[in-house]
């Protein structure tokens, strides 16, 4: 697990350290060693059984998950990751409930002295039952519990936990996606040069922060439903110097003008989204971008462009890890959702963009050459070698 560099970072002890180390590398073994092994098991023993019976391959992820359901290997491979994504949240706790009142008082202090973008929160707001209802990906509480005003505790929550999470690979400042995708969207599309930038769903803005990185003179707005990260993440910010403004805003009912954004972004972000809620969200960003701007999504490849297995290998979220919009999400085609929203089919764009901290920065440079093919084997997932998928469209 990497440390973060900015000053909100949880103080920790030496064994509160040790323990977020070894949930690391449980979920880096059951990610890389034990999802090579069940893939050899399918390939093995389960598929050729399924052949065997029913004269076919699988035609698609939830075959395959029926085929594989009673496997020992699989049952022991979910077991093991669900305990690893819960160990995840109960390593950040004991740290968190000990640095709660300074993460507050810094983050307030943070706020006060703020020259830096800006912090807007909404009176009543109403949060989406889709988020205040569930604990997504086990994480309790979700973005928007609250314990007291002017509390940031999930901001944290989520920031430590996702560090813990994805064992190194997204960075120190777990901006690899942001600053993979910023870059390449810098170097493919000079001629876009953008003034003004949205990220919906933004969390702690981690990967909001790299778009001021990559295009310093643009103004920056990242927005969420969640009012305890947005208060983090715009601490976060302000420790890490950055200029971004954010906001608590439905992306389903945006506060902006028409055409007032050349880019809107998101990541990681329609999969937690149901699928009634996604067309209005992108018609949404349709509304607000200028003309010539452009809409790029980082998500979760489709099903649509993976093999059964790699279908059933990424959705299984959805089925263990109370992720209940993530395959729903993943059965629609980007394409027509794009086309949906009002973008003209000619001007839809997908990459799949090498992360850069995992690569490095000439196999990532060397990506903007070419509108890349949905690799299936290692696409939009922490395993050994990680690449972001992401699509989208210029109005
Ligand atoms: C998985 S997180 C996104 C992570 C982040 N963008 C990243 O790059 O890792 C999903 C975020 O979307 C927010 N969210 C969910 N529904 C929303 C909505 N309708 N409008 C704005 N934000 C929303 C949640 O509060 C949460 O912070």
């Amino acid at each position: 697990m990497l440390e973060p560099t900015h000053s909100l970072k949880l103080r920790k002890t030496r064994d509160e350290k040790a323990r977020m180390n070894f949930v690391s590398g449980i979920r880096a073994h059951v990610l890389n060693d034990m999802a090579n092994g069940m893939r050899a098991v399918w390939e093995a023993d389960v598929e050729p059984e399924f052949r065997r019976k029913r004269r076919r391959g699988p035609k698609d992820g939830p075959e395959v998950h029926g085929a594989m359901k009673s496997n020992e290997y699989f049952k022991f491979y979910s077991t093991l990751r669900v305990t690893a994504q819960d160990l995840v949240w109960q390593s950040v706790f004991p740290p968190l409930d000990r640095e709660r009142d300074r993460l507050k008082t810094d983050a307030l202090e943070l706020r006060r002295r703020s020259k830096l973008g800006s912090l807007t929160l909404a009176e009543n707001f109403e949060v989406p039952r889709y988020v205040s209802a569930i604990d997504v990906h086990l994480m309790a509480g979700n973005y928007d519990g609250e314990y007291d005003s002017d509390d940031v505790t999930a901001g944290s929550l989520y920031d430590n936990g996702l560090a813990v999470f994805s064992f190194g690979l997204m960075g120190k400042n777990l901006d690899d996606i942001g600053q993979s995708i910023a870059g390449f969207v810098r170097r493919k599309f000079p001629q876009l040069a953008p003034k003004k930038i949205l990220d919906l769903g933004c969390t702690i803005g981690h990967n909001t922060g790299s778009w001021k990185d990559a295009f310093p003179n643009a103004e920056v707005h990242g927005i969420d439903v969640a009012a305890p990260c947005l208060r983090y993440a715009h601490a976060r910010a302000q420790a890490q110097g950055r200029a971004v403004h954010f906001h608590q805003m439905n992306a389903e009912y945006l506060d902006f003008p028409d055409a007032s954004f050349d880019v809107v972004f998101s990541s990681m972000f329609l999969h937690e989204i149901p699928k009634k809620s996604i067309p209005r969200i992108l018609a949404e960003a349709h509304r607000v971008l200028k003309p010539g701007g452009l809409m790029l999504h980082m998500e979760l490849p489709p099903n649509s462009q993976l093999s059964p297995y790699d279908a059933f290998y990424l959705d299984w979220d959805s089925t263990y890890n109370n992720e209940p919009f993530y395959k729903p999400f993943r059965d629609l085609k980007p394409e027509k959702l794009c086309r949906d929203a009002g973008f003209d089919p000619k001007k839809y764009v997908q990459f799949v963009i090498p992360s850069i901290g995992w690569y490095g920065e000439k196999v990532w440079a060397g990506a903007v050459a070419q509108q890349g093919e949905v690799d299936s084997d290692k696409t939009g997932r922490l395993t050994d070698g990680v690449m972001w998928y992401s699509f989208g469209a210029f109005k």
